[in-house]
């Protein structure tokens, strides 16, 4: 693909698709790490000379309707905060009756109230397309969508290019999946089998450990045939998760059971935590988390990988009684020296939480589009800037 980088952008037009759908509470940006993420790219660009033009969805707003609370005014006012200069935000930009000066910085409102955004209209494609002389393409948090501001726009494009932050992602992402360091361990937690199965699937055809936690390992613990009591569990999944032991075991790999767990009689924040063998879980108990003997297992596994991908906690540590397993996941990858990668919301929480953010190799800014990216689907926008770039 082309990168923003190779080109001259200076007295350009220049149209940058960000994934700056952050959460906001009282007109504040609560997390702005998608922010953070994006400023050395618009950085550059202004830098370059360009009249640069922000754009990205926030939310899932009704199409056709202005609604206040998904503007993107509050990330107007952190931008202009964190680039020391005010960004305008735009609000009428389809018909191009605006004026933007080189090194400006302004932000289209809300591409999800357009007409057609979710679709990928082709009108409305041409209509962002003419906005600008370059498109940029730097959402990697999007870049599973085949929407106009993410597809259409950049497939009528003068030219369209990979923005740096999309590329690092695609690089950092690559490097994990397809050409990894072994050992290479994936922890896939969270609450449902089924709502990661295409992700489990398509690790299990590559990984050498695939550590499941969350819910997810409930249902391979059934699998093994124990009692998980109360536990969250799809038992219809477990010939699923028997498949999947055998796929592995077939390679020489191994989905490794926890042989303790940690469990409570009611999901509440001050239920009583008590730690079993993972073969005397009672009727009445839930499995919340991994118990400190599987920890120190998962740790070592971690601590001689040579890949560590992570997607999800594998216990529920938003309480503190049940967060030690992912503390301590979050430890071992911290002390690895491992090329460790991670994304997805709960992941970065538990990452802010136990204060590991700059000993992981590589944060992504994607939640679908990280899991997409693990399930080795194309991104729907990086085929467009590859079909770009023949052209
Ligand atoms: C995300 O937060 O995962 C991306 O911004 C995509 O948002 P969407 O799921 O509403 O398309």
């Amino acid at each position: 693909v082309i990168k923003m980088s190779d080109l001259n952008l200076a007295g350009k037009r220049v149209l940058i698709r960000e994934d700056l759908n952050v959460p906001v509470k009282d007109g504040k940006v609560t997390s702005d790490a998608r922010i953070r993420a994006s400023l050395p790219t618009i950085k550059m660009a202004a830098e370059a000379g360009a009249k640069v033009m922000l754009m990205s969805h926030l939310g899932r707003p009704t199409e056709g309707e202005y609604a206040e609370e998904f503007s993107l005014a509050p990330v107007a006012a952190d931008l202009s905060a964190k680039l020391g200069k005010e960004v305008r935000i735009i609000k009428d930009y389809l018909g191009g009756d605006f004026e933007v000066a080189e090194g400006e910085v302004v932000l289209l409102e809300n591409v999800r109230f357009n007409v057609g955004e979710k679709k990928n209209d082709e009108a409305l494609s041409k209509q962002y397309a003419a906005l600008c002389d370059v498109y940029v393409m730097d959402a990697f948090g999007t870049a599973h969508r085949a929407q106009a501001s993410t597809h259409g726009a950049g497939a009528f494009a003068e030219t369209a290019c990979a923005g740096p932050l999309l590329a690092a992602e695609l690089e950092a992402l690559g490097k994990a999946l397809n050409n990894p360091a072994r050992p290479m361990v994936a922890i896939v937690g969270g609450s449902k089998v089924s709502t990661k199965l295409t992700v489990l699937e398509s690790l299990s055809e590559k990984v050498d450990q695939l550590v499941v936690g969350g819910g997810i390992a409930n249902t391979f613990i059934e699998a093994a045939g124990y009692n998980v009591g109360k536990s969250l569990s799809e038992s219809d999944l477990v010939p699923t998760c028997k498949k999947l032991n055998e796929i592995m075991e077939a390679r020489g790999a191994a989905i490794p059971l926890a042989s303790d767990v940690v469990c409570g009689k009611e999901f509440s924040e001050t239920a009583a935590a008590e730690t079993k063998n993972v073969s005397e879980v009672a009727d009445d108990d839930m499995i919340f988390d991994i118990g400190p003997d599987s920890a120190d297992e998962l740790a070592t596994i971690i601590k001689n990988a040579g890949t560590v991908v992570w997607n999800g906690p594998v216990g529920v540590f938003e309480f503190d009684q049940f967060g030690e397993g992912t503390k301590a996941i979050s430890m071992a990858i911290a002390e690895s020296s491992a090329f460790s990668i991670a994304g997805g919301g709960d992941t970065l929480a538990a990452i802010d939480k136990y204060d590991i953010a700059d000993k992981v190799s590589y944060i992504s800014t994607g939640g679908g589009a990280f899991l997409e990216f693990l399930e080795g689907k194309k991104l729907p926008a990086v085929e467009m800037l590859e079909k770009a770039a023949a052209k």
